[in-house]
């Protein structure tokens, strides 16, 4: 198993990640707390898409005395995006609405491009504007949502960003990051950038905002480094709720851009998207015979993962789904047809969306402070 901000791979084993990072078990009371001021549990609470987080209870502590919180998220814009990164700006969204809480919303098209030989700049910078239509589409509310692109933008992230920069010494960003004598520069000074934006609504601001970080549990290095130095700033620790990977659709590791077989993109034709679902990886058996004898295994199945993670919100349905599965009488031809029309009518929706976002880009990007 890897884990880093760059590369995940292999079978990936949360409990040891929790322990290796020194994050916090999830727990229901969390979970309980967002949803009673949401007014209902979102669907990746309920099925325990966020494992781990740290200091997300006093998040919610400070919302409760009455004081504003924020949200801070991004993308590395580095091709189309897949269903795998959605799962965590739907929840942005639910959370905004929950909290009315800006969010900020980072396009590190610096990052993709230093840290990637065969990108160069302007791809990453047109990944940016593709991939900002697909948050848009996510829902999100244009006076509370802040899009900006490290590269376009840098005139709101510079002053926060040096102030980070001459707090982190290099001997941590190579502890932390593992960065060779080989790297390039621009390498080394990066992780400001990405560190400053939990700091940047409190800067604009002019407040000290509590600042919640829903992503994934590979970015969890850049926090470390900006909790041990936001105090020095004057600011609080930002804090983090970590989400699962998305399986790909073949065995196993996360959902891949570098492996578009695997993955179903917000961009992919519906039918492409189809005949993807159609040859995943599932927990069926070599033959219908011994599938009927033995059942199928949906705790092994990518198929059943998306049914899971985004695909069906019923909980009874999904039981059903489960059992009937495990029983045998489910066969995987069968289940995958039905996901793949689910896969065809989620696209030609969020697709429509997309398109509609191309009108509306301004209004969420961020503005100069007033
Ligand atoms: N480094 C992230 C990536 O490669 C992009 C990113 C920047 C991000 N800031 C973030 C992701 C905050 C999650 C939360 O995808």
């Amino acid at each position: 198993m890897v884990v880093t901000p760059w590369a995940v791979t292999g079978d990936i084993d949360y409990g040891k990640l929790i322990e290796q990072f020194g994050v916090q078990h999830m727990t229901q009371g969390i979970a309980d707390r967002i949803a009673n001021h949401a007014g209902y549990m979102h669907m990746q609470l309920r099925r325990g898409v966020y494992i781990s987080h740290r200091d997300t209870d006093w998040w919610l502590d400070e919302y409760e005395k009455g004081n504003k919180v924020g949200l801070y998220t991004g993308r590395g814009p580095s091709g189309h995006v897949h269903l795998g990164h959605l799962l965590p700006w739907f929840f942005c969204k639910y959370l905004q609405d929950a909290f009315d809480a800006d969010l900020y919303f980072q396009m590190t098209d610096d990052e993709k491009y230093l840290f990637n030989d065969h990108l160069e700049l302007e791809q990453t910078i047109g990944y940016t504007y593709e991939n900002a239509l697909d948050v848009i589409a996510c829902g999100l509310d244009p006076s509370k949502t802040h899009i900006f692109s490290d590269t376009e933008h840098i005139q709101h992230l510079y002053k926060i960003g040096l102030r980070v920069a001459k707090r982190v010494t290099y001997s941590t960003a190579k502890a932390v990051f593992g960065f060779q004598d080989s790297d390039n520069i621009g390498m080394i000074w990066y992780p400001a950038l990405q560190a400053m934006t939990c700091f940047l609504q409190s800067n604009r601001e002019g407040a000290n905002i509590p600042c919640l970080i829903p992503a994934a549990i590979d970015q969890d290095p850049y926090w470390r480094v900006t909790r041990d130095i936001a105090e020095k700033l004057g600011y609080y620790k930002p804090a983090q709720i970590h989400a699962k990977f998305l399986p790909g659709l073949a065995e196993g590791g996360k959902m891949s851009a570098s492996q578009p077989e695997t993955a179903i993109f917000t961009t992919d034709p519906p039918k492409t998207a189809a005949r993807k679902v159609m040859s995943a990886f599932t927990g069926g058996r070599d033959t219908i015979e011994e599938q009927h004898k033995l059942g199928g295994r949906p705790n092994v199945c990518n198929v059943y993962a998306y049914y899971y993670f985004l695909f069906e919100n019923d909980d009874e349905a999904l039981m059903e789904r489960e059992s009937a599965c495990k029983s045998g009488s489910l066969i995987c031809g069968e289940c995958k047809k039905q996901l793949a029309e689910r896969v065809k009518a989620f696209l030609v929706d969020f697709q429509a969306k997309r398109e509609k976002a191309k009108h509306v880009l301004d209004d969420f990007l961020i503005k100069p402070v007033e």
